[in-house]
């Protein structure tokens, strides 16, 4: 066995050749969520443990089973965070951020989980989260929404499925969940394992799970949206309202409960059969119980999270187009005066055009090895100088992709040349793999 060192299982380095469509994604994210109006929040990537056991929930998988949680030299228990809403909540409310002020935010990162990983399920792992903070109304839950469904038109994604519910408040919830207990209860033998755990931890996770005994069962149980108060129907009525007039398709899905503690009212997920098992892309809801749980001034809030990794899949698996970032050009030249005028030339080039991506040969060789790299750029062209060109004023031009003759260009004329030829929005398809 090599005794090489690995990176730890479920965490992956993201190699320059999957790099570009990351870029492309964070962009595209960018670009949206200016087009709304939110604005980018960084936080540490350490919290104190205390934070994540309050507002995700003592007893839901996260916090039980998940957190990379570890004593640091002061003797304080520290966590690697799971997630960014905790963090959020804790920087807005230490900064003053929300008395009476509304926050559109955002923020990125990576979030940790120990979890066991698999095909789109990492222990490392990047999300784009989205937290808005002092509006209470339907209007910005559909907002959220609708920003979602323009990202994925802009990313060029196809067949993601909004599923959406309403938990009611923290009080409808808790008359549920104890209508719920009862009814399992009186079926406690036909429960699995980890639904009968569940039962005695958080018996709302019952409802997602995957056992097909367990659904059945469910079938007669009492349902959520019975139990849910007056204010929350109006308030879900009125985000379907707003989600049909503006064109965003939903279904509803009365199961959906969400893994972590501090939901309340709406929740959403988007989903797609595309990526096996783990086919949430994005997902979160209200939580309107959390700030003032924190210890801040009570304040609505809602929000979600998306993961990078399964969206990037997703582009891969549908073959989006995103731009091209490999160079335009490859400088190859032959001999000391060639390398010389070629590096002044790529610097005039540059000053030209400033869009213009060209790399230029280092370290010598043959033509046949330097062309070899050339086209292993994956650039459009080599530039090719030699003595004679040096000699003559002028470079040859020799396409890499298309089929076509190397032509002479006067290096005075360069500029306009591409220029005219080039374009700095040139685009490849994610599975191209270069
Ligand atoms: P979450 O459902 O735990 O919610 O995670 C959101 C998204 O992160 C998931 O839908 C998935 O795409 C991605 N994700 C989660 N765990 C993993 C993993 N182990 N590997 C890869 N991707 C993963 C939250 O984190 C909430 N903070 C969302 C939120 C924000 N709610 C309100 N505001």
């Amino acid at each position: 066995m090599s005794n090489t060192l690995q990176a730890i299982r479920g965490m992956n380095d993201i190699l320059p050749e999957q790099t570009p469509v990351w870029q492309f994604v964070e962009d595209t994210l960018r670009a949206v969520l200016a087009a709304y109006g939110y604005r980018e929040i960084r936080m540490p990537v350490v919290e104190k443990t205390e934070l994540f056991k309050r507002s995700i929930g003592e007893v839901t998988d996260i916090v039980e089973k998940e957190m990379y949680t570890f004593t640091d030299r002061n003797g304080d228990s520290l966590t690697l965070r799971p997630e960014g809403t905790a963090s959020c909540v804790r920087a807005c409310i230490q900064h003053g951020l929300i008395n009476n002020q509304v926050q559109r935010l955002w923020y990125t990162g990576p979030m940790f989980r120990h979890e066991r990983p698999q095909k789109g399920r990492y222990r490392q792992f990047y999300q784009v989260g989205v937290e808005v903070f002092g509006l209470e109304g339907p209007d910005i839950d559909a907002e959220l929404l609708i920003m979602t469904a323009r990202l994925w038109k802009r990313l060029g994604l196809r067949d993601l499925v909004l599923q959406l519910n309403s938990l009611g408040t923290v009080e409808a919830r808790a008359a549920f969940k104890g209508a719920l207990v009862e009814y399992l209860q009186a079926h406690f033998e036909q429960l699995d394992a980890d639904s009968q755990r569940r039962l005695e931890t958080n018996p709302l996770r019952i409802l997602d799970s995957k056992n097909p005994d367990v659904q059945a069962l469910l079938g007669d149980a009492p349902r959520l949206s019975d139990y849910i108060d007056e204010d929350s129907k109006a308030h879900f009525d009125a985000l379907l309202a707003l989600l049909d007039a503006a064109g965003v398709d939903y279904e509803i899905n009365p199961r959906l409960v969400r893994g972590l503690d501090y939901y309340g009212r709406t929740v959403f997920e988007w989903v797609t059969d595309q990526l096996g098992a783990q086919g949430t892309v994005c997902a979160g809801g209200r939580y309107d119980a959390l700030v003032d749980y924190l210890g801040g001034k009570a304040t609505p809030a809602v929000g979600f999270a998306m993961g990078l990794e399964r969206l990037i899949a997703l582009l891969e698996n549908q073959q989006a187009v995103f731009p091209d970032s490999a160079p335009h050009l490859y400088l190859v030249a032959m001999g000391d005066t060639a390398q010389r005028e070629g590096l002044l030339m790529a610097e005039r080039l540059r000053d030209a055009l400033p869009w213009l991506r060209i790399q230029t040969h280092c370290g010598g060789g043959s033509f046949k090895s330097q062309f070899k790299k050339a086209d292993r750029s994956g650039a459009r062209y080599a530039l090719v100088i030699g003595e004679d060109e040096v000699a003559r004023g002028e470079a040859g031009i020799k396409p890499l992709r298309d089929r076509g003759e190397q032509q002479s260009v006067a290096f005075t004329d360069l500029a306009g040349y591409f220029a005219e030829t080039l374009s700095d929005n040139t685009t490849r398809r994610v599975s191209d793999g270069r």
